[in-house]
């Protein structure tokens, strides 16, 4: 595990080989695939929601506010009409909302499991709070909600490898993973919080968790393929519960109107996400974010990850206090007894 002291600060670029040339024309046929959706009623998970079901999968879009979740239901069977779409509702901030909205799906989907996972909710840079389960509410709605969804869906997930497909679970990171640090010694800020480091630092976490799921799914020889993808920088709901929300009227108004010159569409910002999610030449352990300066914005093409996201230790230290914070395992994922 690396100290935050020692920790490296180089941050490599794209990978060589990056592919790009991509847009959601080629998001092929979707028929026969179940995908769930997180924070499905608003910004990238809305818009890739309304893309998987016009492309002919059947998506499960969950929301925490009911209300909110059926307007964006009507939305995407509006673009997309006949598509198979549904409403459940999931708060991530409950570790009780997530274990029953994962034992309600295990029951109802079957034999043909989960193909596809979306960890997309998230809040950003928001005030010192915590979830139902006294976790600080950044890493605990956007890192641990996910994890605990991703491990009771593991089983579902599985199945749909059962049953000759290849599940994919895509979480969304960001750039502020680079800025991100793990605090070990303070994991829910509770010495010393400061919104954009406790964002960062769940943002990196979202990132170690979908590559050491992918490293653990290799080593159970598992098909189910695990990757991450950032949107680089969409003008959606997320900028008015941060610090943005919190400016005077005519501040945010202003600096809305800079926001819509520098910041891509949500149509567009969902690009990364869709694929990562469709895509057949996606290989696990696989990070996608925009081609433009910066990765601000453009189509999307493999980029490179901060050396930190590439610490095996502490990623490994922190699915080990994700499995005691939460209480889920992945016990699918473990090596056989007596396996070194
Ligand atoms: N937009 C960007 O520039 C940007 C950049 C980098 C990364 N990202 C990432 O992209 C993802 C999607 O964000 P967005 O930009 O589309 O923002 P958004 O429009 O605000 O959407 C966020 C979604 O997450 C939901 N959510 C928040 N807390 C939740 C909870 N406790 N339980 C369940 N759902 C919850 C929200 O529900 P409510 O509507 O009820 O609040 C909303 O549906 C996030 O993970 C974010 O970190 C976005």
């Amino acid at each position: 595990m690396t100290n935050d002291a020692d920790a490296p600060t180089s941050t490599p670029g794209p990978p060589p080989g990056s592919r790009g040339g991509w847009s959601p024309e080629q998001v092929g046929d979707q028929s026969g695939r179940v995908v769930l959706v997180t924070g499905a009623n608003s910004g990238l998970g809305l818009e890739t929601s309304a893309v998987l079901a016009a492309a002919g999968a059947r998506v499960i879009m969950t929301a925490r506010s009911r209300e909110k979740g059926q307007a964006a239901l009507a939305d995407v069977q509006g673009r997309a009409p006949g598509a198979q779409v549904e409403l459940q509702m999931l708060d991530l901030a409950s570790l009780a909302s997530v274990t029953d909205l994962a034992t309600r799906l295990t029951a109802t989907l079957g034999s043909h499991g989960l193909d596809l996972l979306v960890n997309n909710a998230g809040v950003m840079a928001v005030p010192k709070g915590r979830t139902q389960d006294g976790f600080e509410m950044q890493l605990g709605t956007n890192f641990l909600g996910h994890f605990a969804l991703t491990g009771r869906l593991l089983g579902p997930l599985l199945q749909s490898e059962s049953a000759g497909r290849r599940p994919r679970v895509v979480s969304l990171s960001s750039m502020a993973h680079r800025f991100g640090r793990i605090t070990p010694q303070d994991l829910m800020r509770e010495k010393r919080y400061e919104a954009w480091s406790a964002y960062g630092q769940s943002k990196l976490a979202d990132l170690m968790f979908a590559l050491e799921l992918d490293r653990r799914t290799e080593r159970a020889g598992r098909e189910l393929v695990s990757v991450a993808a950032h949107p680089g920088i969409s003008a959606t709901n997320l900028f008015t519960g941060g610090p943005f929300g919190r400016m005077p009227d005519v501040v945010r108004r202003a600096a809305g109107k800079v926001g819509e010159l520098v910041m891509q569409s949500p149509e567009q910002g969902a690009w990364s996400v869709l694929r990562a999610a469709t895509a057949p030449d996606v290989v696990g352990g696989e990070y996608y974010g925009p081609a433009g300066a910066g990765e601000r914005s453009g189509p999307p093409v493999r980029v490179g990850t901060s050396a930190r996201a590439q610490d095996v230790d502490m990623a490994r230290w922190l699915w080990e206090e994700a499995v005691r914070l939460t209480g889920v395992g992945f016990h699918e994922l473990d090596p056989p007894a007596g396996a070194a």
